[in-house]
């Protein structure tokens, strides 16, 4: 069987989480280039998941014109998301793109429109999808043994992106709601089909105005109450005030029953460590005394099992499931500048879209 060959465009975090899940079936896929500015990341990122035989760019527009590739997966900053995605696009090439699928709702919708056109896919990554433990939350609700959901609370919280991009809305299109609300607000617009009916939000307001990161231009807190054409109400929230590691957490409340996950401190083990462990959980600053160190992480946030789908879905020339698709990625972009927008303006906003 002919493998599938990868192009991976960045090779600092993302590309790391994105290279797990391609070392784990390297039988159905062969990463042929690598593209990071930075070259000693690309070597690093091949000798830790074993990728040999691939050529090396240090410039994208390079590697996008002379690799023979049959997916661009674009582990970029959030603001040439959109450059590389329409010259991959343009030739001829499927994408990966990673979240937000741009710093604008313009830039997005171009590239829908770019992949509609020229009749190729774009591959949303939404890791939040494919955790065991979030999908095994839907298995329960779909099953009708808690029946119907009411009420959703969902959040992503950490300290703050490691990333100098992230400082700008110029360079990432906003603050911890972009970054991290993204999730949050994806899930739960793939769970509802996209079908939101109003929403109204407050966020920290950035720069000055923020709790802790004030050297950033975009918000480090924000909350969004959300309600579904099916009458289903969401608080939906994202912060960078977040110190002791990462936070993912999803409660459903419903007709006949509940179901909680949390999804990055919930592990089986827990570690008593008096001079401190090497690594625990995501962005924990400190790994001393007791903590609950991640078994296999990458795996459990839902990287592997995304980019499985992914490779699976490009191999047999379809879209990717509700919720990964471009046009998934889109509706999120807008949902979170309304969410902004409601923030800003303090109002209350209706879809006009659902009701026309
Ligand atoms: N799904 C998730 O949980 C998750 C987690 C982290 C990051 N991300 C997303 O992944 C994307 C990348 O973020 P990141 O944290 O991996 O890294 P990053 O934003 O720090 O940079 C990625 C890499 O791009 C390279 N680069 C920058 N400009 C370049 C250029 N013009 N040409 C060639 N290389 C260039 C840099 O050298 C760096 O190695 C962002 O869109 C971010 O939102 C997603």
């Amino acid at each position: 069987m002919e493998k599938l060959r990868v192009l991976l465009i960045g090779a600092a975090f993302s590309a790391d989480l994105h290279s797990d899940g391609y070392s784990r079936m390297l039988d159905k896929v062969q990463i042929v280039g690598i593209c990071d500015r930075n070259l000693s990341r690309i070597e690093e990122l091949a000798n830790r998941y074993g990728f040999t035989g691939y050529t090396a760019y240090d410039d994208y527009d390079k590697a996008i014109a002379e690799c023979q590739c049959d997916l661009v997966d674009i582990c970029m900053p959030n603001f040439l998301h959109h450059d590389v995605a329409i010259k991959a696009m343009n030739a001829g090439r499927d994408i990966i793109c990673e979240k937000p699928l741009a710093t604008t709702v313009e830039d997005a919708q171009d590239m829908v429109d770019t992949a509609d056109k020229l009749g190729k896919h774009i591959y949303y990554a939404e890791d939040w999808l494919f955790a065991p433990a979030f999908r095994k939350a839907m298995e329960i609700i779909n099953s009708g043994k808690v029946g119907k959901p009411l009420y959703v609370r969902a959040r992503e919280s950490h300290c703050g992106s490691h990333s100098p991009f992230a400082q700008t809305i110029k360079y990432c299109g906003g603050g911890c709601m972009v970054h991290l609300g993204v999730h949050p607000v994806s899930f739960m617009l793939a769970m509802k089909d996209n079908k939101w009916s109003e929403l109204t939000a407050m966020t920290s307001g950035g720069g000055e105005n923020n709790m802790v990161h004030q050297q950033m231009e975009g918000e480090d807190w924000a909350g969004a109450f959300l309600r579904f054409a099916d009458g289903t109400y969401a608080t939906l929230e994202a912060n960078y005030v977040t110190v002791g590691g990462m936070e993912d957490v999803l409660d459903i409340y419903c007709e006949e029953g509940c179901v909680h996950v949390d999804l990055s401190f919930s592990g089986p083990v827990k570690v008593f460590s008096i001079p401190g462990l090497d690594y625990t959980v995501e962005k924990a600053e400190i790994t001393t005394g007791w903590s609950t160190p991640a078994v296999d992480e990458k795996y459990n946030l839902g990287y592997c099992g995304e980019i499985n789908h992914f490779v699976e879905c490009c191999k047999a020339g379809v879209d990717a499931q509700v919720g990964l698709r471009g046009k998934d990625g889109l509706e999120t972009l807008k949902v979170i500048n309304l969410i902004y927008k409601s923030a800003k303006e303090g109002t209350h906003i209706k879809n006009d879209a659902l009701e026309a």
